[in-house]
């Protein structure tokens, strides 16, 4: 990545600091070129027969179009001061790579009071600190961050873009996180969780999009119980929880969160494809009861076909900020507060590399000038076939392990201009959130 990531970081740092510049100590990323990145390891890593290791550590190094590579990595428990603090050590041999650590990330925890609730604005670090150099000197470092409040932070940077100009990290099947039902509270499985944070954790982290797919199941007796969250045919949370945890992120924060109802695989329509009216009532009905306050509603903030919608600015002096899509346009032309349907860029493939090659072409050509959703999703996770689910060939979390990286890599070049929404799998495995935020500050220097 060869633009000036000194002058980004400039500017992220004046969004934040305001009128005092920030110190070394309030930095939490820094270098003079390319830069370094934690990750977390999505598959599990057996190191001996009976001994796994869950979420490692990745470091990762992207200096290409610099003068010159730093020649070791290193991971740290502390914002890196000296070598001898570090952890494990790992020698630089290419311009651009990653090394897995034996080290577990553990809880996760999120930091500075935001486990709960409401914490300290503006990103703060987990435990794993990442710096490059060589010999005595640390030329570049960076921690796992959150970025709870990003929008707020960088606001007098980007309120002036338009939600389809915004660089976004988004959730594929966002609410498939761990099992919450009558038989499993498993977190951990092959072919049905997509996430292994909660909905309240993804937004702390810095998601501000999310995919979700909601079931209809009449055998409960409570109407509001009917209503699930899905992978597919499977049951896998109730849906009124998650948009509580939404709601209060909402309510504490003045982030913009968009949510997307893209597909109803059980209970919505008749077998011959009619929706079922009442059952999409119920839900409309269940949204605006648990995020009304909040819902900007297409009817006041939408901006006509091919615009790329309301900016950031409008939506936060309003108050008004929660955009809820909906995939069914005979619903949507009913009820004109909701927003029309979000396209998704789906390659539909178990190959990473016809996933990267549709995405570059849809991305290249998105939004269609005759799109009537200011937003486009470009579903950055292979899917796998039924014979690989028939026969446990590799699992979601390896899927997702083959592609994050890359995705990181193409966001940060060839995406770069045109991305919008980029929904993944196990977003830890990415850097999706850091660089849409810069990606973002970027856009908005140049209106
Ligand atoms: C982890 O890796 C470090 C080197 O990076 C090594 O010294 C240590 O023994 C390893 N620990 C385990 C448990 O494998
Ligand atoms: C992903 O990135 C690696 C490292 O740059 C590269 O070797 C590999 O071919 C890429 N995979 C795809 C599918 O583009």
């Amino acid at each position: 990545m060869a633009v000036s990531w000194y002058a980004v970081l400039a500017l992220a740092a004046t969004a934040l600091g305001a009128t005092i510049g920030p110190t070394e100590k309030q930095i939490l990323e820094k270098s003079a070129c390319g830069r370094v990145w934690v990750t977390v390891h999505s598959p599990e890593i057996r190191l001996a027969a009976s001994v796994t290791l869950l979420d490692a550590v990745e470091l990762n190094w992207d200096f290409n179009g610099c003068f010159s590579t730093p020649k070791q990595i290193g991971l740290f428990d502390d914002r890196p001061q000296s070598w001898d603090n570090a952890l494990s050590v790992f020698r630089v041999t290419t311009s651009e790579g990653h090394v897995v650590t034996n080290m577990s990330l553990g809880e996760g925890t999120l930091p500075a009071g935001w486990a709960t609730g409401a914490g300290v604005k503006g990103p703060q670090c987990l435990w794993p600190w990442v710096a490059a150099g060589e010999n005595a000197e640390i030329q570049a470092f960076n921690c796992l961050k959150i970025q709870p409040t990003w929008m707020e932070d960088a606001g007098s940077k980007i309120n002036n873009l338009r939600v389809g100009d915004l660089a976004i990290a988004g959730t594929h099947n966002a609410g498939a996180w761990k099992f919450n039902t009558e038989v499993s509270s498993v977190s951990r499985d092959s072919f049905v969780l997509c996430q292994d944070r909660s909905i309240w954790g993804q937004l702390v982290h810095g998601i501000r999009y999310f995919d979700f797919r909601i079931a209809y199941y009449d055998f409960y007796q409570n109407e509001e119980a009917r209503y699930w969250l899905n992978h597919n045919l499977i049951r896998v949370r109730p849906l009124v929880p998650l948009l509580r945890e939404i709601r209060a992120f909402l309510d504490v924060t003045k982030e913009v969160v968009f949510l997307d109802a893209h597909h109803f695989p059980v209970g919505f329509y008749q077998p011959d494809g009619a929706p079922i009216r009442p059952v999409h009532a119920g839900l409309l009905e269940i949204v605006q009861r648990e995020l009304g306050p909040h819902l900007a509603l297409a009817n006041q903030f939408g901006t006509g076909i091919g615009t790329r919608g309301p900016t950031l600015q409008t939506l936060i002096n309003a108050d008004k900020r929660l955009l809820f899509s909906y995939v069914d346009n005979s619903i949507v032309s009913q009820n004109s507060w909701l927003w029309p349907i979000l396209p998704h860029l789906w390659a539909n493939t178990n190959s990473p590399t016809e996933l990267f090659q549709y995405l570059d072409r849809a991305i290249a050509s998105s939004p269609q000038p005759s799109a009537r959703s200011p937003l486009f999703s470009a579903m950055a996770q292979t899917t796998p076939t039924v014979l690989d689910i028939l026969f446990l060939r590799g699992s979601l979390r390896d899927n997702a392990d083959a592609v994050n990286r890359n995705v990181t890599a193409r966001l940060a070049t060839r995406w770069r201009t045109q991305a919008n929404i980029i929904s993944t799998d196990f977003f830890l495995g990415n850097d999706v959130v850091d660089l849409s935020i810069m990606i973002s500050i970027e856009r908005a220097s140049r209106l």
